[in-house]
């Protein structure tokens, strides 16, 4: 079996942390340094931007059925959005076409080069309403309490300051504000993803709730990944239990 990641190429994200002295208002933020693992699961390296062509590559949807998950996004007029990981801006696009003029996307990486290829990309298509944000490991530089939907693709698993970063995003959410994460599922050995750059549902389900997030949505009908909706634990949306990913893959006859 091929495993279709261009991981080979690690980024070079040996940047430095947030001066914490420069911020007045992260009281309560993690202390946490560069992690190796987390909760039981080892860390991923960031796709270095060498990789970029296959984030865009043409069967991407065929392969991801892409056009599902961003139906779920259910983005309207006006929203404000976060791409977090943005690459070169695969999601991007569409979600600032979405969201239209009156609304907003924060297009967040780590490497420049991914934000440069997103530029080109979103000049190409005439598109405007796209804030690109340089983040750090262990800080996405959002604003607080603005965000309507962040998105994660295919990038948590790779975060080397999970804390740190579930902090920052909790913190960048509305209180009805959602996280909409995709991750490969861990649970199917004929998903063609090297397996550190896998997650399972429970693992998820662990670091997301002890971070301060609740399950209010998911989506179990895409052929390879999880598509899993958190809120903050104190927000008005409702929390759900997720069904078990053996049972997913049984009732898509895996
Ligand atoms: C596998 S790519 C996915 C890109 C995009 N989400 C997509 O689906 O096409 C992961 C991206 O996440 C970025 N990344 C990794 N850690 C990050 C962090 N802490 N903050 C922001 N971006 C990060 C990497 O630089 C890389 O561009």
């Amino acid at each position: 079996m091929t495993h279709a990641y261009p991981q080979d190429v690690p980024a070079e994200t040996d940047q430095p942390q947030t001066d914490r002295s420069a911020q007045a208002n992260d009281a309560g933020k993690p202390k946490e340094s560069k992690r190796k693992s987390y909760l039981g699961r080892v860390l991923a390296q960031p796709m270095s931007h060498v990789g970029a062509p296959w984030l865009i590559r043409p069967e991407r949807d065929d392969e991801e059925n892409a056009s599902e998950s961003f139906k779920m996004l259910e983005l309207k007029t006006g929203m404000v959005v976060c791409d977090l990981g943005c690459g070169n801006g695969y999601w991007t696009l569409p979600m600032a076409r979405a969201v239209g003029e009156e609304g907003l996307v924060y297009a967040v990486d780590i490497q420049q080069e991914m934000l440069q290829k997103l530029g080109q990309r979103a000049a190409r298509f005439k598109i405007e309403n796209i804030r690109p944000t340089l983040g750090q490991i262990d800080d996405p530089k959002l604003p607080q309490n603005e965000i309507d939907l962040l998105l994660m693709v295919d990038v948590y698993h790779e975060f080397s300051h999970p804390q740190s970063m579930l902090w920052e995003i909790r913190r960048s959410l509305k209180p009805n504000g959602t996280v909409a994460l995709l991750e490969y599922r861990e649970e199917d050995p004929n998903v063609p993803i090297k397996p550190l750059h896998k997650m399972s549902k429970i693992q998820i389900m662990k670091e997301y709730e002890a971070n301060g997030f609740k399950l209010v949505k998911e989506y179990n009908e895409l052929p390879w990944q999880h598509l899993m909706f958190f809120a903050r634990d104190d927000s008005p949306l409702k929390a759900i239990t997720p069904i078990p990913a053996n049972e997913v893959l049984q009732s898509l006859d895996k």
